[in-house]
């Protein structure tokens, strides 16, 4: 007499946990409650996968678990960070939206110069918001270098990138980037900017020294408030992820954390409709700014 074959209802180690729409559920509203980011409800696959590999690497079976962890555990300030991390879409490369970066180069830092009446003599503040590892950041320093520097002399910049993913901070601050982020830069800066390390691309410290790079979570309104004083805020490819409400109060920080006569560029597939009427649109060729009056 034979018997049916068994098979054990555990789940092998390393195998993907399953996400019900209800701990999907709470998990949406718990990160959206800390950064704005909303999950769709036909974004589920991606926080199933993104966390499951969280989760294994933990040693915690299933997301219930995970969820209980994240709001009650003992290390739940500590999760916040890999949460991040794990969740957040990090897509970027150098020279990304090269128009909004002609409208830089040719008409906004020659109007902001013009306005200050300092005889040529200034400080631009620029911030990548949403910096990613670190491409936009350094574009712009690059065309300070290429660009700028010889035409206004007198010119000094600082660049500021954030982001809410330590790691892609990280990657910003050492400058090492892969054959992808530069794919789209022009050849010379190439030569004059990086080093080639094997497969790599080392920015050079003379690109470095005019960038920093520092943790911030564009949802989180103190913070927020300490921004200020800036000329030009690129915050491009983030505003996709929030939704309509976290839009709203994002950029409602920004247009505050800009000087008067300043410039705010968002993602070419982005728009301020139903978000802000606080700005004026500027058209430029190929691309848009939002200014501040
Ligand atoms: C697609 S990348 C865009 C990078 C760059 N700005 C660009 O346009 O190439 C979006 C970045 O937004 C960051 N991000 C998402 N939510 C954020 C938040 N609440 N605060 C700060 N950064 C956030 C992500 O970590 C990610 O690095």
């Amino acid at each position: 007499m034979s018997f049916p074959t068994i098979i054990a209802a555990a789940p092998a180690v390393g195998s993907q946990p399953k996400l019900s729409d209800n701990t999907f559920r709470q998990l949406r509203d718990f990160i959206y409650s800390l950064t704005g980011i909303y999950f769709q409800d036909n974004k589920k696959y991606l926080l199933e996968g993104r966390l499951g590999k969280r989760l294994n690497h933990l040693g915690i079976d299933t997301f219930e678990e995970y969820f209980q962890h994240l709001r009650y555990g003992n290390r739940r300030e500590q999760e916040l960070g890999p949460l991040y991390d794990a969740i957040t879409i990090n897509e970027t490369f150098f020279f990304r939206n090269e128009a909004q970066f002609e409208a830089f180069e040719r008409t906004l830092v020659p109007e902001l110069l013009a306005n200050r009446k300092t005889n040529g003599q200034a400080k631009l503040r620029i911030w990548s918001a949403a910096s990613s590892s670190g491409e936009e950041a350094y574009t712009v320093s690059m065309i300070y270098l290429e660009k700028l520097k010889g035409k206004f002399p007198l010119l000094d910049i600082e660049v500021i990138g954030t982001d809410i993913n330590s790691s892609v901070l990280e990657t910003a601050r050492q400058g090492v980037y892969r054959e992808y982020s530069v794919r789209n830069m022009p050849k010379t800066y190439l030569e004059k900017y990086f080093v080639r390390e094997d497969n790599r691309f080392r920015v050079k410290e003379i690109v470095k020294q005019y960038a920093r790079f520092e943790y911030l979570n564009l949802y989180d309104e103190p913070r927020m408030r300490q921004m200020r004083g800036f000329d030009i805020i690129f915050c491009c490819n983030v505003l996709i992820y929030f939704d309509t409400q976290s839009k709203i109060q994002v950029v409602s920080h920004l247009y505050d954390s800009l000087n008067h006569g300043g410039y705010l560029f968002i993602g070419y597939a982005e728009s301020l409709h139903g978000i802000s009427k606080a700005f004026t649109l500027v058209n430029f060729p190929k691309t848009i700014a939002y200014k501040k009056e």
